[in-house]
């Protein structure tokens, strides 16, 4: 999708909207769109959009109107994204090329503006690499959008709005992607060619430095897949000189058939998504960077194939993890804990964070305890819990604080190893969460996100098609925003 700004409106522009607010149709639209609005019954709620037919200047045209909701309400930006997704959603395939979007009828700051054509462009976003065969009617059409009357400041707001929407695309992107073609290597080569030219210094473990590390994790987790492991770490220094950075870790299992202990056959397919993660992380450096954040973030993800060769780990086996600590593997398909035990480890040992917040698909009990409408977090520190959380109020990529403590620890104690990777089936995602936290070391403040039930949506929602959702880019980058530059 292309955004373009203009003086006027295009005189050969077929289709036009307009963004109204809550029961305030703007007084220059002509009576048959206005009369009309009103026997559609469209009244301005966010995401509502009614059409029209109108003729100006010897020329029928086509206008919507998108409604916003209360110009008053709390979460007014969220509804202006609603504005913009409802108009990609409804024009995408409609056979119109343009879209010429007039803001001058309505009232809003840069930043709003921004928010409607941030809402625009990620509900336009589609992967149709695969598609050969698509029928007219499934094609997407509308690729331009030209914008009148917007607010002064809007081409910068923009500027910044549209390096975080490339961010949730990649995002998506590497969610969307099939194992066949996603895999550790070519994650990594992804992520090398959109960062380049950056600044972001890219940094990729192989199987024998993590043998040499000791990381007998991660690679029993991959020892049964004919694909390579890899670790990836992306670092950006846009703030201060010496200033600890803040680590994002994904868990980026780029296939999880369950290993030996094996998936059932239905929705394994679903599987080619356990890297959501890691995506998250690479997006999120992609907007960090795109954007010129001034902060200094590391970016690492864990990238392994989770299968059952002959050279698969059995259940029972025990494995040495970076950090020292022996874990029984009671069931192969836990494995983003024992990835991610490894790659905490090495990151807090190689750079030292400040903070460190993990974003896993990690449990399939997260999707039982909050559906898809919240991330589960889990931390050991209060602070950064809440920066968390208000990030993800503000983002609409919302969050639900989950308990840990010492009970819940014990039930992974292990007779024969320091822990197994497993605990009883009750609490199965904070058992989860307990475990990686046995390789924070002293206390750093650490955050887990459980975002099993968030990368993946089956149906279309708030500024995404059905597939991959981009969650938790736009939180990570607020979260940064609010924590590092301001
Ligand atoms: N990747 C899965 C978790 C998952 C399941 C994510 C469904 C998204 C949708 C994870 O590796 C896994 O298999 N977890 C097991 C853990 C169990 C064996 C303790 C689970 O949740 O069933
Ligand atoms: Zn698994
Ligand atoms: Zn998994």
């Amino acid at each position: 999708m292309q955004i373009t700004f203009a003086d006027t409106l295009p005189t050969d522009a077929t289709l036009i909207a307009h963004v109204v607010d809550r029961d305030s149709l703007p007084g220059t639209l002509e009576r048959t769109l206005s009369e009309g609005a009103k026997a559609n019954r469209f009244r301005g709620t966010p995401g509502q959009v009614s059409e029209g037919y109108v003729e100006r200047d010897g020329k029928v045209r086509r206008v919507a109107l998108a409604g916003a909701g209360a110009a008053d309400a709390d979460e007014r930006e969220a509804n202006l994204e609603k504005a913009g997704a409802a108009l990609a959603g409804k024009y995408l395939c409609s056979g119109e090329t343009a879209l010429a979007l007039d803001l001058s009828t309505g009232d809003l700051s840069a930043e709003q503006a921004a928010a409607v054509l941030l809402g625009l462009r990620l509900r336009a976003w589609r992967w149709d690499e695969y598609r050969t065969m698509q029928k007219d009617e499934q094609k997407k059409t509308l690729s331009t959008v030209t914008v009148v009357g917007a607010p002064d400041g809007t081409r910068e707001a923009w500027t910044t709005a549209a390096a975080v929407a490339e961010g949730v695309e990649f995002a998506r992107e590497l969610v969307t992607e099939p194992a066949n073609i996603l895999y550790p290597e070519s994650f990594v080569e992804r992520c090398r060619e959109r960062l380049e030219g950056t600044g972001v210094e890219i940094v990729v473990l192989d199987d024998a430095e993590m043998e040499k590390l000791g990381m007998g994790a991660l690679l029993g987790v991959g020892q049964g897949s004919a694909k390579p492991s890899r670790i990836l770490a992306m670092r950006l220094t846009g703030g201060a000189q010496g200033e600890k950075p803040v680590a994002f870790v994904g868990k980026g299992v780029t296939f999880d058939s369950g290993g030996i202990s094996i998936k059932p056959g239905a929705g394994m397919e679903d599987m080619k998504w356990d890297m959501g993660g890691a995506a998250v992380v690479a997006g999120s450096m992609v907007a960090l960077a795109k954007r010129g954040a001034k902060a200094n973030v590391v970016g690492i993800c864990g990238l392994v194939e989770n299968m059952p060769d002959g050279n698969a780990q059995r259940p029972g086996d025990v494995v040495t993890t970076m950090s020292g600590q022996t874990v029984e593997v009671i069931n192969t398909d836990a494995e983003g804990r024992l990835v991610l035990a490894d790659v905490l480890h090495w990151c807090q040992k190689t750079y030292q964070p400040q903070r460190i917040v993990d974003f896993a698909t990690l449990t399939g009990a997260m999707l039982i305890a909050l559906g898809h409408e919240q991330a589960g977090l889990f931390s050991n520190d209060d602070a950064l819990a809440d920066d968390l959380l208000s990030a993800g109020r503000q983002t609409g990529d919302k969050m639900w604080r989950m308990p840990i403590g010492p009970a819940y620890d014990k039930l992974i104690d292990s007779p024969i190893a320091d822990m197994k990777n497993v605990g009883p089936r009750v609490a199965g995602s904070i058992t989860a969460a307990q475990f990686l936290q046995r390789f924070i070391l002293d206390s750093t403040p650490w955050a887990h996100c459980d975002i099993a039930g968030m990368a993946w949506s089956d149906k279309p929602g708030r500024t995404w098609d059905k597939g991959a959702t981009g969650y938790g880019v736009r939180l990570v980058d607020r979260f940064v925003r609010d924590t590092l530059e301001s």
